[in-house]
């Protein structure tokens, strides 16, 4: 019978764990890397998996630009990534260039021996490469990018178990920036879409051509002073290009008489807020932007409509929404009155500030004016 070498036996025990603690940390990685659909952070977090499953120094991403058939840096190392970002290869130069050209993964253990190895990002950088693993990120058989990591801890050399671990993770990244661009895109074509909706409404009402894109331009100034969240700000972007959707449902002679409305007349224009909100109800995805449209006359007094909510009672989107909507229909010229100047309407913005309009959002609105953004 074969003795047992207990330091062999030991030895290939820490091997195994090891290994278990990689897979465990490459799968906890895939995940934090699928759990965001901003493109921007896939990226960030691509480098930064690429840096803690490689155990190296820094991770870096360059991506494939098609047309002009280069590859940029995405992401790179922290202090010098404005130097790195300048930087771009061509397919074919350096080792990324190479990686991304071929398609195949490399580690370069003594890049001043390779013939391949590009200096110049070190040049800038005063960056020292002792060695370094590629990978080609791929969607669909196409090399979108490549995913590096530069110099091994503890002044070890990359291997072939590296390597593995590495392509693994070059997969679950390509996938996560895939998704990150799908949902860009279909929310692309969803703003698209929303802004046609608003054009088409504005095309019936010919006094106000351009409002929309003002009002939501406004409106996203205010959201940056009152420091909303993106979140936030995304749903007022919508909110803001859909706040008259509701005038769609509003007759034609009432919508472009030139001379001024009758009660009755008013009455009918005062609807399109509920109108609005009602087309949007049917859209399950757009229920956080209904009280955006739904309340944007109302005032802090009371005094709007369609529900004479007050002060707080009124969503934050609604009341920003209505001071960038009544700035505008000020600053425009109307068939019964001319346009007022920038410093009448914020003027009439401060009468109004905690009657008519909420004082903070007056207040975002005039700093963003006094900062010459408006
Ligand atoms: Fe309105």
């Amino acid at each position: 019978m074969k003795k047992i070498d207990l330091n062999e036996w030991m030895s290939k025990l820490k091997l195994i764990e090891e290994r278990a603690e990689k897979l465990a940390l490459l799968s906890q990685l895939s995940q934090i890397l699928n759990s965001t659909l901003d493109p921007q952070e896939v990226r960030r977090r691509a480098m930064e998996a690429a840096t803690r499953l490689m155990k190296a120094e820094v991770g870096s991403l360059l991506l494939v630009d098609e047309e002009k058939q280069q590859l940029y840096f995405e992401v790179a190392l922290g202090d010098r990534e404005d130097d790195i970002k300048k930087i771009t290869l061509n397919l074919g130069e350096g080792i990324a260039g190479w990686v991304a050209q071929k398609g195949k993964p490399l580690i370069v253990n003594a890049p001043e021996k390779d013939p391949r190895f590009f200096r110049g990002v070190d040049e800038r950088t005063e960056f020292k490469t002792r060695n370094l693993i590629c990978v080609p990120l791929r969607v669909k058989e196409k090399v979108i990018g490549v995913l590096e990591a530069i110099n091994k801890q503890k002044e070890e050399d990359f291997n072939q178990e590296d390597l593995s671990l590495f392509i693994s993770l070059a997969d679950q990244v390509a996938i996560a920036l895939d998704n990150a661009r799908l949902y860009q895109e279909l929310e692309g074509m969803f703003f698209q879409t929303a802004e046609s909706l608003a054009d088409a409404i504005e095309k019936r009402d010919p006094y106000t051509g351009g409002h929309t894109q003002r009002v939501t331009i406004y409106s996203l100034i205010i959201a940056t002073y009152l420091r909303l969240n993106p979140l936030e700000k995304k749903w007022l972007k919508i909110a803001s290009v859909l706040h008259d959707i509701g005038k769609i449902g509003i007759e034609d002679h009432i919508l472009r008489k030139p001379d001024q409305l009758s009660p009755e007349e008013f009455d009918a224009i005062k609807r399109h807020s509920d109108i609005g909100a009602e087309i949007l109800e049917h859209i399950q995805q757009l229920r956080g932007i209904v009280p955006g449209v739904k309340y944007h006359h109302e005032q802090i007094d009371g005094r709007g409509y369609p529900d004479g909510l007050k002060g707080d009672g009124i969503p934050l989107l609604a009341k920003i929404v209505a001071v960038a909507d009544t700035y505008d229909a000020m600053t425009t010229d109307r068939p019964y009155r001319k346009a007022l100047k920038k410093e009448e309407a914020f003027e009439e913005l401060k009468k109004c500030s905690g009657t008519q309009f909420d004082s903070e959002v007056v207040e975002a609105f005039i700093q963003a004016y006094q900062k010459g953004e408006i």
